[in-house]
């Protein structure tokens, strides 16, 4: 068991409205309406609790709503490391029709003022020193710079925490410049900072072999249901997913990030390291919501997951 802190710079209120079809410009009934707390830290909080690791967290939190995300901390038994700031934090609402199209809806989130920024960086002096990593994930809210998130990656590194980061855009960018030990963009993401697309192998291949001669130690690449590509210092692994029934992708990528962790810090195989996160998102996206769930089904899981090097077609691929 291992000591984690997670970092919700910009967490969220996650609003799910089911109805049967959305017609914009009209009044709308929901069938139902379900809330909670969530963010990617948190939720790469609760995924690495459901593997038995101690988990702190620490971010921004609105002070008009903080009541699901106390109740969710004390709920877990996390340290809780959040600096509170005036307003609300944010919410996303998830607009999700019966035919399963789903509309996101994404707040703002409250602004961070100076004060608050040096907050944080008293707290997690107080709080980081001692944990094994550090998960930072997520968007920025408003008050935050690139900049500043970079200085706050580097000032984690200087203080011996392993830096896993998971963010995009702008953000991203930034992050990788203070050169993380774990990075996990998808697909998408990747390309964006790199300013080029990088569906094919060999494109992520030669973007991940850059990140690595950076100093960056995994760069583990999400493609959703093609699974994942992992790319460290003088190696590659495939991680191909079971065939699953999509209930809702909310959490897949958390869900895999919390799995990587837990193997890396395990000292795990590399093998059995990619096969269990890979499971793991599996079955996020097997269910509504996310986390470890039915164990049974996520051994099930495990078996069926393949791992294989990359073949010859795709190392030759231009
Ligand atoms: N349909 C699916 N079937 C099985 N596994 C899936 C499916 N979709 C996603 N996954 C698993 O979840 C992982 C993360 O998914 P994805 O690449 O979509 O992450 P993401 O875009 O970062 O998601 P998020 O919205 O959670 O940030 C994938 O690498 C894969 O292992
Ligand atoms: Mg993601």
């Amino acid at each position: 068991m291992a000591k984690i802190l997670t970092l919700t710079l910009n967490p969220a209120l996650d609003v799910t409205v089911s109805l049967e079809a959305l017609r914009t410009g009209a009044v709308n009934r929901a069938s139902a309406q379900h809330s909670h707390a969530a963010g990617k830290g948190l939720n790469v909080a609760q995924v690495l609790a459901d593997l038995g690791h101690e988990l702190s967290v620490s971010g921004f939190l609105g002070l008009d709503n903080l009541a699901p995300f106390d109740a969710l901390m004390q709920r877990r038994g996390f340290v809780d490391g959040f600096i509170r700031v005036p307003g609300e934090t944010r919410s996303n609402i998830k607009l999700v029709e019966h035919g399963g199209q789903v509309t996101d809806i994404n707040g703002p989130g409250p602004e961070v003022d100076e004060a608050a920024r040096q907050a944080l960086l008293d707290r997690l002096d107080q709080l980081a020193p001692g944990h094994d990593v550090v998960v930072v994930a997520g968007s920025l809210p408003r008050g935050i710079s690139t900049q500043w998130l970079e200085a706050l990656l580097i000032r984690l590194k200087a203080m011996g925490l392993k830096v896993a980061f998971d963010s995009s855009g702008a953000a991203l960018e930034a992050g990788l410049r203070a050169v993380p030990w774990l990075v996990k963009p998808n697909t998408e993401e990747l390309g964006e900072v790199l300013g080029t697309p990088v569906h094919g192998f060999a494109e992520q291949r030669e973007a991940a072999q850059r990140l690595i001669g950076q100093g960056i130690e995994h760069v583990v690449v999400s493609q959703g249901e093609q699974g994942v590509n992992w790319f460290s210092r003088g190696a590659v692994l495939q991680g191909l997913p079971p065939q699953v029934t999509i209930a809702s992708t909310v959490g897949a990528g958390d869900s895999l990030l919390a799995g990587m962790v837990h193997g890396l810090l395990a000292g795990e195989a590399a093998e059995q390291t990619l096969r269990r996160a890979t499971a793991i998102a599996a079955q996020a996206v097997s269910q509504i919501g996310f986390g470890i769930n039915d164990r049974a089904q996520l051994a099930r899981f495990e078996t069926e997951v393949r791992i294989q090097t990359p073949s010859a077609e795709q190392e030759g691929e231009q």
